[in-house]
């Protein structure tokens, strides 16, 4: 969820791509030398807190709403677990769901910068591209520290509802929470790993932007691509496993549409990607040395990106969205959540 890197280490051929920042990669600023110093882990979660406000700002609305609707028992979680309509004595739970909410909604923000930085730079875009990247490493950031609060609270909401002893109680809410297998029934069996999985891909994908200068940009930059897959497990795990989408509904459907413009950006991004060396040509002609086959990587990862941007908007078009059928107004729901 970080930028891609500095034009240092760039292949051949390579134009400096927009959103490179002037001195990344550079050694700090000196005498005569004004280029900014190379931001550092430190220096990014300093300027991280202003949007990091604004997430806790959108979290405690989200929050508020959702005890709202658990009071008022229009929140489809209660029709998931019926018990959890006591909205006092399940709040950890309803915090951190809106954690989730924030998360979700930071790490769509990210990408979207991100795709912007690597992609063709739209026309009139009112930031310049050392304050886009720096937007991308500070949301980047925030989005890593709300997924981390999203799982620890529902972990807390574990420890509080088990009854056994204080050491056990923590044991078994930390294997439920953070150990891929360690939730072992419904549909969390599946959920919970992919909502771990993209938190533990986060991590490395996210932070090795801080050591790139250690590991090479280019490897750095190589890694960096797959945390696209972070954001496709952070979706999968929201439609999965989040009872305010459980059920057919506008608001399941306004998720699948929100990743739209992530489609259609990821495939201008790869259409007109800012680095000359990562454009498609003819096979064999400007990317000498890349055989035919690396070529039908490329062009296949395009279509298939074109083949999910049809299918979400044939999801959104058909509302066909894959949730549940609401259960009857009058009966307690006997869909298994756990
Ligand atoms: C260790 C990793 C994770 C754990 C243990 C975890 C746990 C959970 C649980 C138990 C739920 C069900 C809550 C409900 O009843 O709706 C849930 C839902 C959700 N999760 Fe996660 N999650 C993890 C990772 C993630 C990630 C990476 C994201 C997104 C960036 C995310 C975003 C969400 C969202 C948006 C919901 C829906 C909440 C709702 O319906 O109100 N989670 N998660």
């Amino acid at each position: 969820m970080n930028p891609p890197p500095a034009p240092t280490g760039s292949e051949p051929g390579d134009a400096p791509a927009p959103g490179d920042a002037p001195a990344s990669g550079g050694p700090p600023a000196t005498g005569t030398d004004r280029r900014p110093a190379r931001p550092t882990l430190g220096s990014d979660l300093k300027a991280s807190l202003p949007d990091g406000l604004v997430a806790l700002a959108v979290t405690a609305a989200v929050f508020a709403l959702l005890l709202a609707r658990i009071r008022s028992r229009e929140s489809s979680t209660v029709s998931v677990m019926p018990f959890m309509a006591d909205a006092e004595g399940f709040w950890m739970y309803f915090l951190s769901q809106a954690f989730g909410w924030a998360a979700l909604l930071w790490a769509w923000l990210t990408v979207l910068l991100g795709l912007l930085l690597s992609g063709p730079r739209p026309r009139g875009l009112p930031v310049s591209g050392p304050r886009l990247e720096r937007l991308h490493r500070t949301t980047s950031l925030n989005t890593i520290a709300l997924i981390a609060a999203h799982a620890l609270l529902f972990a807390a909401e574990l420890v509080r509802h088990d009854t056994a002893r204080w050491h056990s109680r923590l044991y078994t809410a930390f294997v439920e929470a953070f150990v891929p297998g360690g939730y072992d029934s419904g549909t969390g069996q599946i959920a919970i790993p992919v909502g771990q999985a993209a938190l533990y891909l986060a991590l490395p994908l996210g932070l090795l932007f801080y050591v790139r200068h250690r590991i090479g940009p280019r490897t750095w930059r190589v890694l960096h691509r797959f945390v696209i897959v972070v954001y496709v497990l952070s979706v999968w795990h929201t439609l999965l496993y989040g009872t305010n989408v459980w059920y057919d509904g506008w608001f399941r459907t306004a998720v699948w549409l929100l990743q739209l413009p992530v489609a259609a950006l990821l495939l201008v991004r790869l259409l007109r990607p800012a680095r000359r060396s990562e454009r498609l040509s003819r096979p064999g002609l400007a990317a000498p040395g890349r055989g035919r086959a690396a070529w039908g990587l490329r062009f296949g990862g395009r279509l298939a990106v074109v083949a999910v941007a049809l299918a979400i908007l044939a999801v959104v078009v058909s509302g066909r969205d894959g949730g549940r059928t609401l259960p009857p107004a009058d009966t307690s729901s006997t869909h298994q959540h756990d």
